[in-house]
């Protein structure tokens, strides 16, 4: 445990005395509650400190975009010891993913320490759109695109509205392209399979604001750029201000 007011000083908010004054403004929140004692002690790596509604950063917050290639899983630990998408990141923070993709899918996944961001990003009553490339058994026709696209059934209920593209027709498979909002599991595995046109091959492009960028390879990760953390944190705000 330190003092509040040094913690501040040590994330670049103020010198400790500015700090001091912050503090005494009411201008400082641990875990939502303002404090105003000089003599506070917060643990940074675990109390949530905000200045003027922002959040200081004593650990650094990293966000990486993974092109997740197939053959890993998604958990930081998996029972069968299969790989996992950490074994592919070499950074010193530890993060984990945001949301899941499957052992054989590909694609964007982005990997944070960000609770606030992974929070907003996964909670289901604020999905965020995720954009797939699915390889498809057959071509469905307008029915099954409409179906698609309005909701079908699934065993665990309706499908939220989708937006469903062919992109490829090669008359034994199709490619399409899938906009979705929810994030069950296996969502468009059991969607296309439901329409009768089971899924080949599966990779995310598209996370909210976030996109897999064409010279990322299978693999690769990249840090995100100022703009993308800043959208992330916006939603983040927002998401807290609703609650
Ligand atoms: N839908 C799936 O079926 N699998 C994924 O990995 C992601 C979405």
């Amino acid at each position: 445990m330190e003092r509040l007011q040094k913690v501040m000083a040590k994330a670049g908010v103020a010198s400790r005395r500015k700090s001091e004054e912050l503090i005494t403004a009411g201008r400082v929140k641990v875990n939502g509650k303002v404090v105003t004692e000089l003599g506070s002690k917060v643990d940074p790596s675990q109390d949530q400190i905000e200045v003027d509604g922002k959040r200081i950063q004593e650990e650094n917050l990293v966000y990486i975009l993974l092109n997740k290639p197939q053959g890993y899983v998604t958990t930081a630990d998996d029972p069968h010891g299969r790989r996992t998408v950490l074994d592919l990141i070499k950074v010193k923070q530890r993060v984990y993913p945001v949301g899941r993709l499957d052992y054989d899918t590909e694609g964007l996944l982005l990997l944070t320490n960000d609770g606030d961001v992974t929070y907003a990003l996964t909670h289901p009553s604020h999905q965020i759109t995720k954009k797939y490339i699915a390889t498809v058994e057959g071509v469905p026709n307008q029915g099954n695109l409409k179906a698609l696209e309005r909701g079908i059934k699934l065993a665990d209920g309706w499908t939220a509205p989708a937006k469903v593209e062919v992109v490829v027709d090669f008359n034994d498979k199709a490619i399409l392209s899938l906009e979705i909002h929810e994030g069950r599991k296996h969502q468009v595995k059991r969607m296309c399979k439901a329409v009768g046109h089971p899924v080949q091959e599966l990779k995310r492009i598209k996370m909210g604001p976030l996109e897999l960028d064409d010279d990322l390879k299978l693999g690769e990760y990249r840090y995100l750029r100022k703009n993308e953390v800043k959208q992330l944190r916006d939603i983040a705000q927002k998401v807290k201000g609703n609650e």
